[in-house]
């Protein structure tokens, strides 16, 4: 059967390796972000991958008033499936810590969109996916937010967040037939990330969206991708602080 995907932040890399996958099995496909350019490309390169149905919304994370109205557009693309199969969440974005370090309205700019934006949509999100009473919602976040770390605790605070947020999801939703899975990427080599030199721990779109697709057919909790990143964060919680502190991390 056709298979409806709701992708929030659509044009992210990892986002769109995860709609490929879904495109080449034929699913109807709802795309939200900001960048309405490059989600028509997305939307083309999805249709000829094989997607039934490819719909473009526009979405500014930030238009915290504009989200209810972006739903109900995605909703009513797909009216007559009955709603969402699936929903994954990705935008986002790494703020520079130390401009975060030195000024006030750049850390907060930095956790309105990695935080504040997340539970304003979610709050809506969740509203509908309990009415429907099924389906799952993948929610991106991220190791750095297991543990605040010096070079980059604003944008690790706001996955924190995210992740506290996923998991009272989970638990409220879990008796009404819906599924959330927080989804934890370790370094992925992203426009986010252009600016970093890359390593052996580093993966692609491709690696990660594999185990997101997993992890949105049938999986459950916190799901780290790749797997390495489970018991790498497991030694990294582990550290007591009074040698924590002493790391470069
Ligand atoms: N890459 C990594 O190493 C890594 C690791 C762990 C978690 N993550 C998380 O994975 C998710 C996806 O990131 P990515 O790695 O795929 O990077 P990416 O390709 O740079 O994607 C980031 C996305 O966020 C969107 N975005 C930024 N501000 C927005 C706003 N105000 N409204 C709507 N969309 C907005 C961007 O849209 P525009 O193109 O319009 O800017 C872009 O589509 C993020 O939540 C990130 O924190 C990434």
């Amino acid at each position: 059967m056709t298979h409806t995907l709701l992708v929030i932040g659509a044009t992210s890399a990892i986002a769109h390796a995860v709609s490929r996958r879904h495109a080449a099995r034929g699913a109807r496909l709802v795309l939200l972000a900001r960048d309405a350019t490059r989600l028509e490309a997305n939307a083309a390169d999805l249709r000829v991958r094989g997607a039934a149905e490819v719909h473009c919304i526009a979405f500014d994370a930030l238009d915290i008033d504009g989200h209810e109205a972006a739903l109900s557009m995605a909703w009513a693309a797909v009216d007559d499936a009955g709603g969402f199969d699936a929903a994954l969440l990705a935008w986002g974005s790494l703020p520079d810590q130390a401009a975060c370090e030195a000024s006030v309205a750049q850390a907060l700019q930095a956790f309105d969109l990695n935080a504040r934006s997340v539970l304003a949509l979610l709050t809506l999100l969740a509203q509908r996916f309990e009415r429907q009473g099924r389906g799952v919602i993948g929610i991106v976040s991220s190791p750095a937010g297991d543990r605040g770390r010096a070079s980059n605790y604003v944008y690790g605070a706001s996955k924190a967040a995210v992740t506290a947020l996923a998991s009272g999801l989970r638990h409220r939703l879990a008796r009404k037939g819906v599924r959330v899975v927080t989804l934890l990427p370790g370094f992925v080599d992203t426009p986010m990330t252009a600016g970093f030199a890359k390593g052996p721990l580093w993966a692609t779109p491709e690696r990660v969206a594999q185990d997101i697709d997993r992890a949105l057919a049938g999986g459950f909790g916190h799901v780290y991708t790749p797997w390495f990143w489970r018991w790498i964060m497991r030694v990294v919680r582990a550290l007591p602080e009074r040698i924590f502190v002493r790391t470069k991390l």
